[in-house]
């Protein structure tokens, strides 16, 4: 499918891994042109279609969102979407593990840095009279859990900024919406000490081949029975980004295998 995003600037944050880096290549195969900001842009650099992407070492929770729309500006005067991916997913074992300190730390990048990019581009958006804020939220802004007790708060209240931010700019011809992945396997899994391992210390020495699996099908017992792939976190995120959804604002898509059997 095309989203006829060809030509279209595009910001989107945590683009050196995941979720954002599968949003930043999609993006580049449909001929849009990509300001990929992270702490980390190394992986941005090794891209297909590269030429296309301002790779763009930034931190959110110091002046990075600022950094994000004026290399957009300057690099090619406008500013179509953007896609906030950065993200940090912090494990708690109580409430006693988890200071107001640790709190602020998790908010600062998961919520202020989508308030912090909003705040820089979407002024941008709205004089030019349209655009997409796509910030990815989470099944945890949902489904409180005391493992991520700051995760789940910080992505509450992401859900709760975009839903602001679709009703004030809206009039304005910008959209707001957010994905909220489930499960979706990325470094915040697959990296030592990430949450593979902690599952398999959960089920008692699990192999690490057999956790996911485990995980979906018998302790989560998704729908679809597995985890997702951040490709098909993307697909969504392009969509919202793009003029196929030029109705939809103030929405939250659950892309989750069907994580959340509630309504
Ligand atoms: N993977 C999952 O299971 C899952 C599920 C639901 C929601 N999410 C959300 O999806 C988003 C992407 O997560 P992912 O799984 O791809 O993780 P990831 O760790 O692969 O990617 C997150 C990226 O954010 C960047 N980042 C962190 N702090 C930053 C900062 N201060 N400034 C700039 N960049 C910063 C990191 O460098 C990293 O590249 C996050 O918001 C996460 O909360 C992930």
């Amino acid at each position: 499918m095309t989203y006829q995003l060809e030509g279209k600037t595009v910001l989107v944050t945590g683009a050196g891994s995941g979720i954002g880096l599968a949003t930043t290549r999609r993006f580049l195969e449909e001929g849009a042109n990509v300001v990929a900001g992270d702490l980390d842009v190394s992986s941005v650099n090794e891209l297909s279609g590269k030429e296309k992407a301002v790779p763009l070492q930034i931190d959110l929770r110091a002046d990075g969102a600022t950094q994000l729309t004026e290399a957009a500006l300057d690099s090619f005067g406008r500013i179509d979407a953007l896609v906030c991916c950065a993200g940090v997913a912090p494990t708690r074992t109580g409430l006693a593990d988890v200071s107001p300190e640790d709190f602020m730390a998790t908010f600062d990048v998961n919520t202020l840095g989508v308030v912090r990019c909003a705040r820089a581009a979407v002024p941008q958006m709205a004089e030019q009279g349209k655009g997409s804020v796509v910030a990815i939220a989470s099944d945890f802004g949902r489904m409180p859990e005391p493992l991520f007790y700051d995760y789940c708060v910080s992505k509450s209240a992401v859900l709760s900024f975009m839903k602001s931010l679709s009703i004030e700019f809206g009039p304005k011809g910008v959209r707001a919406n957010c994905v909220s992945p489930g499960a979706t396997r990325t470094p915040i899994w697959e990296k030592p000490g990430g949450f593979i391992d902690l599952l398999a210390e959960m089920y008692g020495g699990m192999d690490r081949e057999k956790v996911v699996d485990h995980f979906a099908k018998e302790h989560k017992k998704f729908a679809l029975q597995r985890i997702g792939e951040p490709e098909e976190i993307a697909e969504v995120v392009l969509f919202l980004s793009s003029d196929r959804a030029s109705f939809v604002t103030g929405s939250d898509y659950w892309a989750n295998g069907g994580s959340l059997p509630v309504y």
